[in-house]
Parts: structure tokens; C-alpha cells; sequence
């Protein structure tokens, strides 16, 4: 989703944005911008596309100490260069990048803006020019332009302002969409993403909703929209520069694919103690034990994820798991019973559906935990509790260590829960061990890509749709893996319950239609899903199995260990993320950014 990078007080500021905007091409973007300034000259430059395009329209003089970078996702008027960011006001004086959405833009235009020539169709433009107006039309001084326009603006942003006639301050506000301040050595930045400053600093400074902060060179004043100062401190984010480089790898998404092992036993050392004992935050627990159900909300992969860890946290915290897509319940919220629970589950921390859900259930007094990968994300400050993902930073548009993450993480909070309570099954589950051999069980998968880039190639090089199909757990897979596959792949394919197939889908079966089967270690439902392979070949299907060695039968395409049946979902999604990787590149695709899709959605 659109980005932010700002620099005061040094002179590399190009370079300074450039750098930034690269370091949040991940997030997905279809055009980008900058803006610098020195006294006296100034110079602002946009591109449709990636990056590379807007830095080969910058030559030796787009120079300054000062500047604001953006990469624009569309959404108010198409990818073009009037509508990429930065936006300057009527005269040309102010200029600003702004990610969110504002809701009232078009009463700002009618009641504001008379006569101003706006070039493009964003609601950014009506911000910068109606602050533009404040100062120069109502004699304004900048700050108090820029609140008075904060008064008036409705919904989600993130602003960077800078007044080109001034350019040792930036002007900086948030509301619900991320925005940080970093703290360089004799110079100071702003952006949306810590990764995007990483390479400057690891010294960051959160901006809270509806506060104004005044970056300059030497000095940060955080205010409230009322002018009360804010004291802040800062804190060091735990990141460097090689967990966000590639290295050797082609793709992140392959990078990602691979660390899942490590990722695993990140976990156990993170949620153990020295005697191996599970360790989770005592209040976590208590607050758990407390609640009569609890609600998983979540978008994507990670409501994925919820379903895949339903089974594991009823049957260990004997309480019932409902789930729900943040995008339903931020707008309307189903009765909920006496004593509930929320788990955000999050890999950004900031997708704004989540956060909509969460905004809802503070308000009613709701106790909540946020499960993410992202430390001070807006979902880990605003929930009462956080657990953390420890995958490191997960760039490729398709999640893949985050999900495995969560469900592990959250086995974590069952065990420990269930063992709180007394449950048999719980204290008879050997979390740690089980994970060791999930994780030696996912690197034999890892050490098999040549076996499963060779199935992937006859299989879904050349279709237009294909089917994920399973049972019980698998089916929560099936779902994930199709996800994956499409997102990326951009193949037509639906995961389907197995035995819901007959119901409707089948008819959509023909010759060569890619069926994809997961046969977990339940031995019933693997008998009930080789009676639905059956029935797809009979209609003329492609089948390819991923099974548990336990029910493996001797054509089965891809096996696997057994591991414990709470975390199967884990391995077996495993060969389904290399499936969607390997197809997207037979199809000649950018596996890590995919059109149309950013990584951290952060509009509702
Ligand atoms: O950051 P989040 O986990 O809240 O993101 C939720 C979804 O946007 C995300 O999982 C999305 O579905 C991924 N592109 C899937 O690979």
C-alpha cells in the first residue's frame, strides 16, 4: 500500500528518498514521487511504475536537505503522474504526500476550494491546497493552517508536509495509518514503515493518532491537535539491514519459504524457558482462562490461519473458537457472548479492516490480543496483549513464514492456557518437541522443490483454474493454498471441502482440470477424500496428492512425515507455497509483487 518517506537536514535527501521508496516497493505501489528542497530551489519529480522509472527522470540537480518521497496504490483516480504524489498546493508553495483515504474530500472541495485548479482526481491534492489557501488566503501561519486543516479532515492519513519556502521542518499528523519518526545523527526522517529508514537508523519514535509533530534537523516536538505538547521517547527497533536484503535468492517469497524452519525454532526459544517449559505472559493466560469464547479476527492468510489453530484452541483451552473476516465485523458485529475474547491475527500489525474490529471492541470494553509479526505495530499498541510472530521482516506480497508462524504462536497460547486449566491434552502435548519435528519435517520438504517444480510444470504451467480439496484441517489448508496460488499465480483456483464438491463444484470439473489433494494423518477423512479423488478422475481431472506418510499410497505425488495433528497444517502448506511459487514463475510472473495486491492493506 502507498508509503511515506520524509528527510530534514541532510544533503543526500534524493538519494535518502530513493533508497526509502525502494525498501517499500514491497508493499505494492503503481507510481511514486519526490520532492526536495534547499532555500531557495526546489524540485519535484513523479513517475508512473516501479522505482527504476522515477530515478532515471532524476538527474544531478534534483538536489536539496529536505524532502518528501511516496509510492501511490490508486485509489482515488488512475496510476498517473498528475495523481502520484507529492501534490503541491495552488501556488506551488506547499507540497505533501499522504497515504489513507480522506472521506470528506469532496465537501472540502465544494465548500473550500472554489477556484483552485486542482491537476488530478486525489483527495490529496484538496488537502495540500485547502492548507495552501489557510496560509496564503486567511494569512495563516503554516502550523496553524495545517491544524485548522486537521479539524476539517475526515478518515484515514498519514502526512508529510513541507513548505518550500522553509524547508527545515516537516509537517507531520496520523490518523489510523502508520507513521513514524526516525532519529538520524545531525538530521531527522519520517516514515510510514520502519524498513524504509532501517539503512539510516534504527532509532524510531511512534506518532500516536491525531498527533501533529514537527520534524526538523536537530529537534522533534510532538503535539496534540490542540497544541499541548506530547513527550515521547524513543525506542530501538530490532531490525538490520540483512533481514531485509534478499542475498542470493531470486525471490523474497522464496527466501521466506526457506526460513520457515528457523522461524519454528525462533519460536520454541522465544515461547520456552530454560527447562523448556512453555512460557507465555501470565496475563495472557488470565485473560484467556476468563473468557467464555473467543473470537479470531483477521483478514487473508491470516484468518487462514485462525481456522487452522480452531481445532487446538478448543480442544486444549475448552472454550469454543468462533471465527471472522475483519472486513464483516468492522461493520457490523454478531451477538457476542457474556464474556469475549478477541485474537487479532496480523503479520503487519496495520491492516485496516483488523484495526476497524479492534477500534470496536476497546470501545466495548472488549480484552483483546493482537498476534503479530510486527512489534509497536497500530494492532499490537492499541490491543490489551501482544504475541509475537518472531519470523523477522516478511516482504513478498504472498505471506508464507508469517502463517506458519501464526499457527505455531498460537499453539503456544493453547498449550500454555491448557495447561493452566488442567487439561489433560494439553499437558500431554509436547509442544516443543512436536515443533522440532515440524521443523525437521518442513527442511526435508524444503530439500524436495526440484521434485515439486517438476509436478507443478505439467500440472498448472498453461491453466486457466484449478482446486485445492481436503478435509478437516486440510480443508482449512486447502483454502490457504489456494490463496496462494491465486494471489501470485493469478490461476482462477478455489479450495473446497472435499466432501462439498458433489453439492455443486464438480460440475465445474473437465478434462485436465488441476485437482490438488491434502491427505493429513486422520485416516477416516483420508479414506473420504480418496473417494472424492476418485470421483474428480472419473470427470477427467489432473490430481495431485500431498499426503501424510501414514496413508500415503504407493502413486501419491508428494509425502510427508507425519507430525502431530494440531500442526500438520504447517507442513502440509509447505509444498502448497512452493506450488504457487513454481507456477508463478513457469508463468513467467514477478512472484514477490503481484499486480493490484500491496502488502500491508491499510484502507478499509
Ligand atoms: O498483515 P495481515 O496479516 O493483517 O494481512 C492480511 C492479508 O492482507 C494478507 O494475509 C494477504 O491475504 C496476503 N497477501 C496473503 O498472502
Amino acid at each position: 500500500m502507498c508509503g511515506i518517506v520524509g528527510v530534514v537536514g541532510n544533503s543526500n535527501a534524493t538519494d535518502i528518498l530513493i533508497q526509502g521508496l525502494e525498501k517499500l516497493e514491497y508493499r505494492g505501489y503503481d507510481s511514486a514521487g519526490i520532492f526536495v528542497a534547499n532555500a531557495g530551489d526546489a524540485s519535484l519529480v513523479k513517475s508512473v511504475g516501479r522505482i527504476a522509472d522515477l530515478s532515471a527522470k532524476i538527474d544531478e540537480n534534483v538536489q536539496g536537505t529536505a524532502g518528501i518521497g511516496h509510492t501511490r496504490w490508486a485509489t482515488h483516480g488512475k496510476p498517473t503522474e498528475n495523481n502520484a504524489h507529492p501534490h503541491r498546493s495552488e501556488t506551488g508553495r506547499f507540497v505533501l504526500v499522504h497515504n489513507g483515504v480522506i472521506e470528506n474530500y469532496l465537501e472540502i472541495k465544494e465548500n473550500y476550494l472554489e477556484g483552485h485548479h486542482l491537476l488530478g482526481q486525489t483527495d490529496t491534492e484538496i488537502a495540500v491546497h485547502l492548507i495552501g489557501k489557510f496560509v496564503e488566503e486567511e494569512g495563516l501561519s503554516v502550523l496553524e493552517a495545517f491544524k485548522k486543516a486537521l479539524h476539517i479532515i475526515e478518515g484515514s492519513y498519514a502526512f508529510a508536509l513541507l513548505d518550500s519556502e522553509n524547508p527545515d521542518l516537516i509537517y507531520v499528523a496520523k490518523n489510523k495509518s502508520p507513521l513514524l519518526v526516525g532519529l538520524g545523527e545531525g538530521y531527522n526522517m519520517v516514515c510510514s514503515d520502519a524498513m524504509a529508514m532501517i539503512r539510516e537508523t534504527n532509532q524510531f519514535m511512534e506518532i500516536h493518532d491525531k498527533e501533529l509533530v514537527l520534524v526538523a534537523k536537530d529537534s522533534i516536538e510532538v503535539q496534540d491537535y490542540e497544541g499541548n505538547p506530547v513527550e515521547r521517547e524513543s525506542y530501538t527497533a530490532e531490525l538490520d539491514l540483512s533481514d531485509i536484503g534478499k542475498g542470493t535468492y531470486p525471490y523474497y517469497m522464496l527466501k521466506e519459504i526457506d526460513e520457515q524452519p528457523t522461524v519454528m525454532r525462533k519460536l520454541i526459544q522465544a515461547y520456552t524457558d530454560e527447562n523448556n517449559q512453555v512460557v507465555v505472559d501470565p496475563e495472557i493466560i488470565k485473560a484467556v482462562q476468563e473468557a467464555d469464547r473467543l473470537y479470531i479476527l483477521a483478514a487473508g492468510t491470516s484468518y487462514h490461519a485462525g481456522f487452522a489453530t480452531k481445532r487446538m484452541l478448543e480442544e486444549l483451552t475448552d472454550t469454543p473458537v468462533e471465527l471472522g473476516i475483519s472486513s464483516e465485523w468492522g461493520y457490523k458485529m454478531p451477538l457476542l457472548s457474556k464474556k469475549p475474547m478477541f485474537i487479532l491475527i496480523s503479520q503487519s500489525g496495520e491492516t485496516a479492516d483488523s484495526r476497524q474490529v479492534l477500534v470496536k471492541a476497546n470501545a466495548m470494553g472488549i480484552p483483546s490480543l493482537t498476534v503479530t509479526n510486527v512489534p509497536g505495530s497500530t494492532l499490537s499498541r492499541e490491543a490489551s496483549y501482544t504475541m509475537l510472530l518472531h519470523a523477522g521482516p516478511e516482504i513478498a506480497v504472498a505471506s508464507t513464514k508469517a502463517y506458519t508462524a501464526q499457527i505455531a504462536t498460537l499453539a503456544f497460547l493453547a498449550k500454555a492456557v491448557g495447561q493452566a486449566n488442567g487439561n489433560e491434552a494439553a499437558k500431554n502435548f509436547d509442544l516443543v518437541h512436536e515443533l522440532s519435528i515440524v521443523a525437521q519435517n518442513i527442511e526435508s520438504t524444503l530439500s524436495e522443490k526440484d521434485l515439486i517444480d517438476d509436478k507443478v510444470r505439467g500440472l498448472l504451467e498453461t491453466t486457466r483454474n484449478a482446486f485445492y480439496i481436503g478435509r478437516g484441517q486440510d480443508y482449512y489448508v486447502a483454502m490457504e493454498a489456494s490463496l496462494k496460488l491465486k494471489e501470485i499465480s493469478y490461476i482462477q483456483c478455489e479450495g473446497f471441502a472435499a466432501g462439498e464438491l458433489k453439492h455443486g463444484t464438480i460440475s465445474l470439473i473437465e478434462d485436465g482440470t488441476p485437482v490438488i489433494a491434502l491427505l493429513s494423518s486422520d485416516e477416516v477423512l483420508a479414506s473420504h477424500t480418496r473417494g472424492n479423488i476418485s470421483e474428480v478422475i472419473a470427470r477427467g481431472a489432473k490430481v495431485l496428492t500431498i499426503v501424510e506418510e501414514n496413508v500415503a499410497k504407493e502413486d501419491d505425488d508428494i509425502v510427508l512425515t507425519q507430525v502431530h495433528p494440531y500442526l500438520s497444517p504447517i507442513s502440509m502448506v509447505v509444498p502448497t507455497q512452493l506450488i504457487a511459487y513454481f507456477a508463478t514463475l513457469h508463468r513467467g510472473l514477478d512472484v514477490d509483487k503481484p499486480r493490484n495486491l500491496a502488502k500491508s492493506v491499510t484502507v478499509e
